[in-house]
C-alpha cells in the first residue's frame, strides 16, 4: 500500500485590480453576462466568458427552468455555445464569476463538478490547458492554470478506446 497526494496550485490576487489586463477584462465579460442571466428560481446569476484560441471571446450565464434539473450552469451554456460556433477552436481561458442577490459575494466561485467534468473535455480534445479564473462580486481572485488541477483523479475519453 501507498498513499499518493494530490496537489492543487492557486494563483490568488487579492482583488480586481492585481489582475493582469487580459484577465480583467475577461471578467468583465462574464459579470456582464451574470447580470442577464435567467436565474428567476434560485436568484443565482453565474456568467462566463471564455478566450479562444483565434482570439474571439463568448459569454454566457445560467438558464434555469421550472423543471430545476433541466437548467443549465453558465460554464456549460459558454462552452457549448463556444465549441458548436468553433468547433476546431481551442478554449484558452475561462473567467467565471456570479451575483448573489442574497447576499454580496466575497469569495471565489468555483465551477460545479459537471462544469469541470464538460470543461477537461475541451481541454483534452486541444491538448490544451484551459486557464480557470473564478471571482466573487469583490474580494480575492483565483487564477489556475488548467482545468485539471480542479478535477484530478479524472475519467476522461482515454478510457473508452
Ligand atoms: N450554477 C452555475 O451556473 N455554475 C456553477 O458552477 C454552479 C451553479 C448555477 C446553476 C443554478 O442556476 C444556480 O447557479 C444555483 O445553483
Amino acid at each position: 500500500m501507498k498513499n499518493i497526494q494530490i496537489a492543487t496550485e492557486i494563483k490568488v490576487y487579492k482583488d480586481r485590480t492585481e489582475l493582469p489586463d487580459d484577465i480583467f477584462n475577461l471578467l468583465v465579460e462574464a459579470e456582464q453576462a451574470a447580470q442577464k442571466a435567467y436565474a428567476k428560481y434560485s436568484n443565482f446569476k453565474v456568467g462566463a466568458a471564455v478566450l479562444l484560441n483565434n482570439g474571439l471571446t463568448i459569454s454566457g450565464n445560467n438558464q434555469e427552468n421550472a423543471v430545476y434539473p433541466t437548467g443549465l450552469c453558465a460554464e456549460r451554456t459558454t462552452v457549448f455555445y463556444a465549441s458548436s460556433q468553433y468547433p476546431e477552436v481551442p478554449i484558452l481561458k475561462i473567467a467565471i464569476t456570479a451575483i448573489n442577490a442574497q447576499k454580496p459575494l466575497t469569495i471565489p466561485v468555483p465551477p460545479c463538478g459537471s462544469c469541470r467534468q464538460v470543461l477537461l473535455e475541451y481541454e483534452q480534445k486541444f491538448n490544451q490547458p484551459i486557464e480557470v479564473i473564478m471571482a466573487g462580486e469583490s474580494g480575492e481572485v483565483y487564477v489556475v492554470a488548467s482545468v485539471s488541477e480542479l478535477l484530478p483523479c479524472t475519467f476522461h475519453g482515454g478510457f473508452l478506446k
